[in-house]
Parts: C-alpha cells; sequence; structure tokens
C-alpha cells in the first residue's frame, strides 16, 4: 500500500479523506492542529503557519512517501495572515521541505476552492507571492493590502495556490511527481459558517443557487483518486467538484 501524508485529517474533508485513503490500503500519515488518531496510522500535531514548526515535521516525518493531501485550512475569521500562511505560504513551505521524503511517481493533491477560481484576476499579487517565506505572511500581507475584507485574504489563498499547482506542472517530471489542485464549492463541514459570515453576499448566492452543499463524502474520494495510479497523467490542473457551481459561473459570463 501507498504512504500517504494528510494535513487537516482532524476534521471535516482531512478526516473523510483519511477514512477514504486507509479504507484503500493506504498508510496515512495525519497531521493537525487539533489532536485526533481516528483513520490515520501516526498523528504529528503541528501548527502548519510556522516555519520552525513545519521544519521540525519535515524532519520527523519518515521517507518513502507516495502523496501528500494538502486539505488543512483556515476560513478568514481567522486573522489575515494566518490565513496566508496555512493555506498558501505553510502549505507551499511543507511540499517543497517534504520533496526529497518523496517516492518517485508520488502525486501531490492541493485543496483549493471555487474561491480560488478568479486567479488570472490576481496575477501581480500571484507573483509578488512567489518566493515568500510562511513566517512573512503578515508582512506580504500588509504590503499588498491583502485582508479579510470580503474574504479577500481567503480567496487569494486559494487564487495563488491554484496558479502555483499550475506552474509546478512540468517541475518534477523527471521524478514523475505530479501536483493538482482540488476546488469544492460549499462543504457542509464545521467551517461552513465562517465563510456564509465572511464572503458575504458571494456565499449567500451561492448557497441560494445549490441543491445542496457538499459534504466531506463527495469530496474524499475524488482526493483519493488524484492521490492514486489511476490517474498519472492529470497533472498541474484544477479539479472542480462544486455541484456545478464553477460551470454556472463561466456560463453566466457568455
Ligand atoms: P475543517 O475546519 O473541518 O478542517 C480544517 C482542518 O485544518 C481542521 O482540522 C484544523 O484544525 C486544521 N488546521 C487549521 N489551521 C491549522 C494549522 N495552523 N495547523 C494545522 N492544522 C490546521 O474544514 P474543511 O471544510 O474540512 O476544510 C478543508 C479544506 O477545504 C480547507 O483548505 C478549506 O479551505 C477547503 N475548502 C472548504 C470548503 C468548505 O465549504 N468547507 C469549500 C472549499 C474549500
Amino acid at each position: 500500500g501507498k504512504t500517504i501524508i494528510v494535513t487537516g485529517s482532524a476534521s471535516g474533508i482531512g478526516l473523510e479523506t483519511a477514512r477514504v485513503c486507509t479504507a484503500m490500503g493506504a498508510t496515512v500519515l495525519g497531521i493537525d492542529l487539533t489532536k485526533r488518531f481516528d483513520h490515520v496510522e501516526e498523528f504529528y500535531r503541528a501548527d502548519l503557519s510556522d516555519g520552525a514548526t513545519i521544519d521540525a515535521l519535515i524532519d520527523a516525518l519518515p521517507t518513502g512517501i507516495d502523496g501528500i493531501a494538502n486539505i488543512a485550512g483556515l476560513p478568514p475569521t481567522a486573522p489575515a495572515d494566518k490565513v496566508l500562511a496555512v493555506n498558501l505560504f505553510g502549505l507551499k513551505h511543507l511540499t517543497l521541505g517534504l520533496l526529497p521524503k518523496l517516492n518517485d511517481g508520488a502525486s501531490i493533491v492541493n485543496l483549493a476552492s471555487l474561491a480560488g477560481f478568479g486567479w488570472a484576476d490576481a496575477i501581480p499579487a500571484i507573483r509578488a507571492s512567489e518566493g515568500v517565506h510562511v513566517d512573512d505572511a503578515a508582512r506580504f500581507a500588509a504590503e499588498h493590502q491583502i485582508t479579510n475584507a470580503g474574504g479577500r485574504s481567503y480567496f487569494f489563498s486559494k487564487e495563488a495556490l491554484i496558479a502555483w499547482t499550475m506552474q509546478n506542472r512540468w517541475t518534477w517530471r523527471d521524478r514523475g511527481i505530479r501536483m493538482n489542485t482540488v476546488s469544492p464549492g460549499p462543504v457542509d463541514t464545521p467551517i461552513l459558517g465562517d465563510f456564509l459570515e465572511t464572503l458575504g453576499a458571494r456565499a449567500e448566492e451561492d448557497a441560494r443557487i445549490m441543491d445542496r452543499p457538499g459534504t466531506p463524502a463527495d469530496l474524499g474520494p475524488i482526493i483519493a483518486f488524484l492521490l492514486s495510479d489511476m490517474t498519472t497523467w492529470i497533472r498541474g490542473t484544477n479539479i472542480p467538484a462544486d455541484g456545478g457551481m464553477s460551470s454556472n459561473i463561466l456560463c453566466d459570463m457568455h
């Protein structure tokens, strides 16, 4: 079986992904700020917004990793610099730090969002975010005026994550390592209320249009599929799983 790292394994989509991967015979190494040992072989408690903690975690994790599901994330009810640190800069720091411990053919899956759909409109700020260290998230947020107003910190974190994933479509091609994003629409987890509270009219409009919100069970199998050897030709792209919301936005534009 494969060895799969799942961040955010203590709740919501991450917990369900750990459950599905374990059920499929993988050895799951879970990482979260909240201690929870369900559906994981080993659990590592870590704050993924802190550079030194991530460095220690990278050292502690074993070699021979076949997949990383970067699922831990914060809604924009958390401070803007924390949102950027966990959802973007910390995710990149962990992923890049783990590269030497990945097996050839490893698959990396990053949880983005329908909120990242507008990435093409944010290219200057995305370029400026390249190479920013996780411990410099607050400075970056201040310099680029990325605040929680309208949920901007969250939108930006997911826009930049989709762009980073696409940019790295060939980076580790020699080792067969590939990376993709999955972008859910609203999913019924403990943070759904936080989104409705902070993303304003757009979130309410989404909720009105959808027949139902997603559930973790809608996402876990998709993430597991992308981590599997059935998808080795899916590389550097974004897979929406949103009950039709992203195509609804595209159709509205025409
Ligand atoms: P959740 O709140 O149930 O799970 C997120 C997990 O991340 C929690 O267990 C939390 O402890 C962990 N986490 C937060 N900050 C951390 C830190 N500093 N260090 C380590 N772990 C930390 O939320 P959910 O909904 O399962 O979210 C998972 C991912 O899906 C997130 O990246 C989120 O942005 C994304 N997403 C969620 C949507 C939704 O409507 N629920 C929609 C689109 C994307």
